[in-house]
């Protein structure tokens, strides 16, 4: 209750008094600074600040820290792909949109602060992952994600298991992301370079989610956790954490159920589940390695100064922690997602312990001011309010 209250003084005497420069009253995109969003998948948001940090090198999240402002307590609103990024495109939470798996998502007219931004004159561009719409992934999706008491899908996953790729220099690991981090960049390179207007860019990766495991059968999942030695080499494998599981009989029953349809509740040699966490960590620094390629981009094209860079995940991933890998689950491996903020405006080297979530992103785009964990985002620490249209 007090830190709501000190919250709201804070936000009021922003208001209060508006930091000079701040085009309060401008409307529409003209002098707007760009924006760009990078959103990976299943980043647990814990790697970004002390101690996960030291766990594996993530040089430009580091960089985004630095000179820019990162949020320690970023929540998603559902751990699971479409109800978090539904949740996060219209700034409902998931009661209001009735995302609730998989299966069912926004309707695909649905106005996103993407579309808003766009009729506020800003140009807009998205690449790589969506996932935010109905429709998409398995039927079986409608019942997997929280409610898998069926007999059909029982134990559908594939064991968590890792796959080093046999070429010990191999960068370019998952191939689609890396595709689609070069058709952004070329955007900005050939499009964007030329806009009189501001642009709003999205670029979506399936990094750090587990690969798909066709050898664990018919109803397989994504179990596997794979990289090459080069991503490897980032990780501090001292550094990694043995996560203590209760005995299988002292779980509680969601719990249990959860390892179970994951294939968890057999036996993981300590060096098993290292192993399968390295590899995870890893990942993350391929990840990171993407948004560094479209940062040094934005750089090299002299967009840096003026381009607000966002980056956050939908959800995080347990890597072995409870007993789990994958999501969908209230634990913070599986729920606490980065979100850092850089550019025009907002304050370097700050860290920000709030609680915000994914449907903050909405109002935050669009400069509405009424969510106090909304206000206090845009009003301490975003000097400019990209478009004024509430
Ligand atoms: C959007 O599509 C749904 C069906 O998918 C329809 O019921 C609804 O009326 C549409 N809304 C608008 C604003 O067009
Ligand atoms: C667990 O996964 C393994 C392989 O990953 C698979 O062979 C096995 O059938 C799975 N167990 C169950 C009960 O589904
Ligand atoms: C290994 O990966 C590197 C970097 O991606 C590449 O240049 C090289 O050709 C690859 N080697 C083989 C044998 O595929
Ligand atoms: C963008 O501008 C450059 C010169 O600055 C020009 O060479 C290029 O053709 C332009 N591209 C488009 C798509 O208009």
């Amino acid at each position: 209750m007090l830190l709501l209250w000190v919250s709201v003084v804070a936000v009021s005497s922003a208001l209060a008094a508006p930091a000079p420069g701040t085009g309060a009253q401008r409307r529409g995109a003209a002098g707007a600074p760009n924006v760009v969003l990078v959103v990976s998948d299943s980043f647990d948001g814990r790697l970004t600040f002390h101690p996960g940090s030291q766990v594996v090198k993530l040089p430009f999240i580091n960089l985004m820290k630095a000179h820019g402002t990162s949020f320690l307590n970023a929540y998603t609103n559902s751990p699971i792909c479409c109800p978090s990024r539904a949740a996060m495109w219209s700034g409902l939470f998931t009661h209001l949109t009735e995302s609730w798996n998989n299966f069912k998502g926004l309707d695909p007219n649905y106005t996103t602060w993407m579309d808003v931004m766009e009729k506020h004159g800003y140009r807009t561009q998205k690449f790589g992952k969506l996932d935010y719409t109905s429709g998409h992934h398995s039927i079986s999706n409608r019942v997997e994600a929280w409610t898998r008491d069926v007999a059909f899908l029982l134990r559908q996953e594939g064991r968590p298991m890792v796959n080093l790729i046999r070429n010990k220099t191999k960068v370019r690991v998952m191939e689609k992301d890396w595709k689609n981090t070069d058709k952004a960049i070329n955007w900005l390179k050939t499009e964007a370079i030329n806009y009189t207007e501001p642009f709003v860019l999205y670029l979506g990766l399936n990094l750090p989610h587990p690969y798909p495991s066709p050898s664990s059968g018919e109803n397989f999942g994504s179990s596997t956790f794979h990289t090459s030695l080069y991503w490897l080499e980032r990780v501090s494998r001292d550094a990694i954490k043995i996560p203590k599981w209760l005995p299988l009989s002292e779980m509680h029953p969601v719990d249990y159920y959860s390892s179970y349809t994951k294939n968890c509740t057999g036996k993981f040699t300590e060096k098993e589940i290292k192993n399968i966490r390295a590899f995870y960590y890893a990942m993350c620094a391929e990840t990171d390695a993407m948004l560094g390629e479209i940062i040094l981009a934005l750089r090299q094209l002299d967009l840096l100064q003026k381009t607000i860079v966002i980056y956050f995940s939908d959800h995080g991933e347990l890597a072995m922690e409870h007993r789990q890998f994958y999501k969908m689950s209230m634990y913070e491996a599986s729920v606490h997602v980065p979100l850092l903020i850089m550019g025009p405006g907002i304050k370097a080297n700050q860290q920000v312990s709030n609680v915000v979530s994914l449907v903050d992103i909405y109002p935050t785009m669009l400069g509405k001011k009424s969510h106090i964990e909304i206000s206090l985002l845009i009003y301490c620490y975003w000097e400019y309010k990209l478009i004024q249209i509430f």
